[in-house]
């Protein structure tokens, strides 16, 4: 399966479960107590965009620790793994990647490179640029949701780097996290690594920061996910009437964003027909970020089936890379 944006044909990811629908998802997650809104939703065009300013904001740490710990060990990844074939979720513009690519170039390897993510726009970008920055690169995008199964995630049947960055794994509860990782390790082989990226528990005020920049990036990012459902769902939202709410839960050890209406409000939802009522106060839960412990990442990988054969720590532990080998 394809689907063309902007003249260009991107593959699809073919799902192994049934994938709801928007309509479905809204109906399910906004008409009930507590609503809540699947995350990638956020992510269009405009989303992805506000995504990638919110990595450069002075708060957001995780991009630039991730990024810092990358570029040091990106080196000895690439050349113990060297994968015939990069493959990575949720790749947004891939910025932190490019010290993989960069550590090819220097050993003289040449992976293909699969980018997977959602925002088909985000896709075609990273292609493009990627294509210029490494001449003997060759990006094959794949658009999808990678909740709807990973059975038919393409691997080479040599060695695959398997990456996902960015502290996304923490984006899924704990239930999730686990069945998302089992699931990846189903479809990978012991020649196979995963490159896991998550952020660690740190003091509640530097992570209030990272999910409320003065800037309001992230707030517009959060807002934003009201316009999709403007846009796609002939819905009424008016984004003045709701406001971004973040904040660090110790008890549950994450970061949970909503968006809290402002007024008591009625808002329709013209293509399915249906009115809901927010009193003053209510709100959507739209993400949650889970901060972690060293112990619970490598455990996580562990109860997945991998072997954490290598844990690299930002300075101060702000942040973790996993290497796992599934076993
Ligand atoms: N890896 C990048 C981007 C992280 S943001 C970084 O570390 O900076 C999360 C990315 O995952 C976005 O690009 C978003 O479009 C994508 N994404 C979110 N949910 C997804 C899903 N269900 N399936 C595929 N991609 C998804
Ligand atoms: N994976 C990112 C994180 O958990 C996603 C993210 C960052 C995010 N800032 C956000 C999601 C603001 C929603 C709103 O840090």
């Amino acid at each position: 399966m394809t689907t063309v944006t902007n003249n260009i044909r991107l593959a699809e990811m073919v799902p192994t479960r049934a994938i709801l629908s928007l309509s479905e998802d809204v109906a399910n997650g906004l008409m009930q107590a507590p609503r809540s809104l699947p995350a990638k939703y956020f992510y269009d065009e405009k989303g992805s965009w506000l995504f990638d300013q919110i990595c450069d904001s002075p708060e957001y740490y995780p991009t630039r620790a991730e990024n810092m710990l990358l570029a040091k060990v990106a080196g000895d990844i690439i050349n113990e793994q060297q994968p015939h074939c990069i493959v990575e979720l949720g790749s947004g513009t891939a910025r932190k990647t490019r010290h993989l690519f960069d550590a090819c170039s220097k050993a003289g390897f040449s992976p293909t490179y699969i980018p997977i993510d959602v925002c088909d726009e985000i896709l075609i970008a990273c292609k493009n640029a990627l294509e210029k920055e490494y001449e003997w690169l060759e990006v094959k995008p794949i658009v999808g949701d990678y909740t709807g199964g990973l059975g038919n995630l393409p691997r080479h049947s040599q060695c695959n780097l398997v990456v996902f960055l960015g502290g996304t794994i923490g984006n899924f509860s704990e239930h999730e996290a686990r069945k998302f990782l089992a699931e990846l390790r189903a479809t990978m082989t012991e020649k196979d690594t995963l490159l896991i990226g998550a952020d660690r528990i740190k003091p509640p005020e530097v992570l209030h920061a990272a999910y409320n920049d003065d800037a309001g990036v992230t707030a517009a990012f959060n807002l934003n996910v009201l316009e999709v459902l403007n846009r796609e769902l002939e819905a009424t939202f008016d984004l003045n009437g709701f406001e971004h709410y973040a904040y660090f839960n110790p008890i549950q050890s994450r970061i949970e964003m909503h968006l809290v209406s402002m007024r008591n409000q009625s808002i329709s939802l013209g293509s399915l027909q249906k009115e809901i009522a927010f009193i003053e106060g209510d709100h959507i839960l739209t993400e949650i970020s889970r901060k972690f412990t060293r112990m619970e990442l490598e455990n996580l990988l562990v109860e997945a089936g991998f072997e954490v054969t290598k844990h690299y720590e930002s300075e101060g532990d702000k942040f973790s890379l996993l290497l796992g080998r599934p076993v």
